[in-house]
């Protein structure tokens, strides 16, 4: 059983890790500016850093493995034009069985290297029509019914001195950082539909929404539902990082949109009755599979996205 209290003693790893980091890195690649955390399907984002050294999270102290299918275990140091970056090839769930101290503490990590702006990418499903499969959101805002019912990686003591009690949220995802990403797909020459803003519904799966559940954060005003990102975003916030999510849309959320209710069970028994053509009611659901390969197929875009959006804020 997961501890509902987590454990915040995981910086306590930090001196071992950047002494380790000092053997491994080039003192140039020692303090990234720029932090990546790379979504699932979404890893080639490491392709486009220069100079790159990967450090596997197992030679670091207090970084978990990553169990998911389509995401690898390491950090990736280096440089994109003349920023120096570190990008996470591989993430940690709440969904794992990870405390959230563990999905955080990457953070915690390159916050201590230095870094002082988070680009998130990850793989959401959409839960509105007019954002459909292939959008990128930027996301404005969050909606995370775990955080607010006390699944929250801040529960516990304060994570150092320093840091303050109480961390607003209201404002957590940093406009500028918006500004540049609508900028970059501009530069780009990206089709206007490329890019939404949004909010982000955070849920801890592992199980997919329910339609209700779906209807519900749709109703709230999510645009996109997942489970990774608010805890990072939360633990970046803490410790001062703006912070800047990119959601890829691979799917459309079952039974929000027109029609993927399907015909009530009575309704097909009547239409049965009357000797009517049995209409199936429509069983879509989402698959893992279907997630990779919408990642895999749309990583080019947010690739060029992510590099020129780093570019220009470096
Ligand atoms: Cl439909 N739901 C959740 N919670 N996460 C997702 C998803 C859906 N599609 C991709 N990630």
């Amino acid at each position: 059983m997961m501890s509902l209290i987590p454990n915040n003693s995981s910086p306590s790893q930090l001196p071992f890790n950047i002494a380790k980091l000092a053997e491994l890195l080039p003192t140039h690649l020692r303090n990234p500016q720029v932090g990546i955390v790379c979504g699932s399907g979404l890893g080639t984002l490491a392709e486009s850093i220069t100079e790159r050294v990967t450090v596997p999270y197992r030679t670091l102290e207090g970084f978990g493995e990553s169990t998911v299918l389509g995401h690898r275990s390491e950090l990736a140091f280096g440089k994109i034009g003349d920023v120096s970056v570190v990008a996470m090839l591989g993430r940690f769930h709440a969904y794992e069985g990870f405390p959230l101290a563990t999905v955080v503490y990457p953070i915690r990590f390159m916050a201590a290297l230095g870094v002082q702006d988070l680009i998130i990418t990850n793989a959401a499903g959409s839960l509105k029509a007019d954002v459909p499969v292939g959008t990128i959101v930027v996301v404005e805002d969050h909606i995370a019914l775990p955080l607010l019912t006390g699944f929250n990686p801040l529960l516990g003591p304060i994570s150092r001195p320093a840091a303050s009690r109480f961390v607003p949220l209201s404002d957590a995802y940093a406009r500028p950082l918006r500004l540049a990403a609508f900028r970059a797909a501009h530069v780009l020459g990206l089709p206007r539909s490329a890019l939404a803003e949004g909010t982000y519904a955070w849920v801890s799966g592992p199980t997919y929404e329910t339609r209700g559940e779906a209807a519900l954060l749709a109703a709230a005003g999510a645009s996109v539902v997942g489970m990774s990102t608010v805890p990072e975003v939360v633990a970046a916030r803490d410790e001062g990082i703006r912070v800047l999510v990119l959601s890829l849309v691979t799917n459309m959320v079952v039974g929000v949109l027109p029609g993927t209710g399907g015909k009530s069970v009575r309704q097909e028994l009547d239409a049965e009755l009357e000797g009517k053509a049995l209409e199936r009611p429509p069983t879509p659901t989402v698959s893992h599979e279907e997630v990779l390969e919408v990642g895999k197929s749309n990583a080019a875009v947010m690739r060029r996205l992510v590099e020129r959006i780093i570019i220009s804020i470096g």
